[in-house]
């Protein structure tokens, strides 16, 4: 208790990466009306790794999208580095917030080459770095995720799996680096052999960059696995949150109660 007094206290001295206040997005109208995400709140602080857990359906997504300024909020507003997203310039946020998508084959040009999306990363962080240290970069980030550059960089996305264009998403992250990386289903499509050395290595970045993460899944193992807070989304609401521990060893709300009726079977998946 006078440890996790502690740390509540260095927390609020702490100001949040991320503050996410009254988020509200309604699609359509009348009879048609959805309200994807409803009065969500919460905030992420720097260095941590949390997850926003919840059935399919539950408006993950979607509130991923407005955090990444690809959706506008019906309501609400988030604050970066207490700055207000929508006044910040494009390319300044998302120098500094950066994604990895469930079906990644949207975020690719089919025109471009392997090579030039990666490429990308180097003029969005407006470093100067030579062609053959990017070169050297991109092999380096391209080998750390599984996948092998002389073969791969100068294909196009089309001519990939799903598994090694999202490795791909992972391996441009690594380039850029950012202060928060949104990771919407990141291994989804990689095979359950390597998914943990992919999360793993997520999370040496985190410790070692201070990056923070927001894992988006319905996986609670994945969840579980790497987070320090959960946040238990339900039909567009927080539900419940807290550290992980807590909410997997004492949850109060039903549905937190449902989705854990999987966690028997934790142990085995991710050799916790
Ligand atoms: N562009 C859209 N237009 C209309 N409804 C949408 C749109 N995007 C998402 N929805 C609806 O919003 C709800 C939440 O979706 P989503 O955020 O994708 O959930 P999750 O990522 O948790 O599976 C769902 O009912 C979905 O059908
Ligand atoms: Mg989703």
């Amino acid at each position: 208790m006078v440890l996790a007094n502690a740390l509540n206290n260095s927390k609020k001295q702490r100001q949040p990466l991320l503050q996410v206040e009254n988020l509200t997005k309604v699609f359509g109208s009348g009879k048609n009306e959805v309200i994807a995400v409803d009065d969500v709140s919460f905030e992420i602080y720097p260095g941590e790794i949390i997850s926003l857990l919840g059935e399919s359906g539950s408006g993950k997504t979607t509130t991923a999208r407005m955090i990444l300024r690809l959706s506008q909020p019906t309501r609400g507003r988030i604050l970066f580095k207490g700055k207000d997203i929508q006044a910040m310039k494009g390319v300044d946020y998302w120098r500094q917030v950066q994604a990895i998508f469930q079906d990644p084959f949207s975020s690719f040009n089919s025109f471009y080459s392997v090579h030039s999306f990666l490429s990308k990363a180097f003029r969005l962080k407006g470093n100067h770095v030579s062609k053959s240290q990017q070169r050297a970069m991109m092999e380096e980030a391209m080998k750390k995720v599984g996948l092998n550059a002389e073969e791969l960089l100068f294909k196009r996305p089309h001519e990939l799996s799903g598994g090694q264009r999202q490795r791909l998403m992972i391996a441009r992250a690594l380039l850029i680096s950012p202060e928060l990386l949104i990771a919407d289903e990141p291994t989804s499509m990689i095979d359950a052999s390597s998914r943990v050395g992919i999360l793993n290595m997520l999370m040496d970045l985190s410790r070692n960059l201070g990056m923070s993460i927001m894992f988006i899944t319905h996986d609670i193992g994945l969840a579980y696995y790497t987070s320090d807070r959960l946040l238990i989304m339900n039909k567009g609401r927080i539900v419940e949150r807290g550290p992980s521990v807590e909410v997997v060893e004492n949850p109060t709300d039903e549905y937190t109660r449902r989705l854990l009726a999987d966690v028997p079977t934790l142990s085995k998946r991710w050799a916790l």
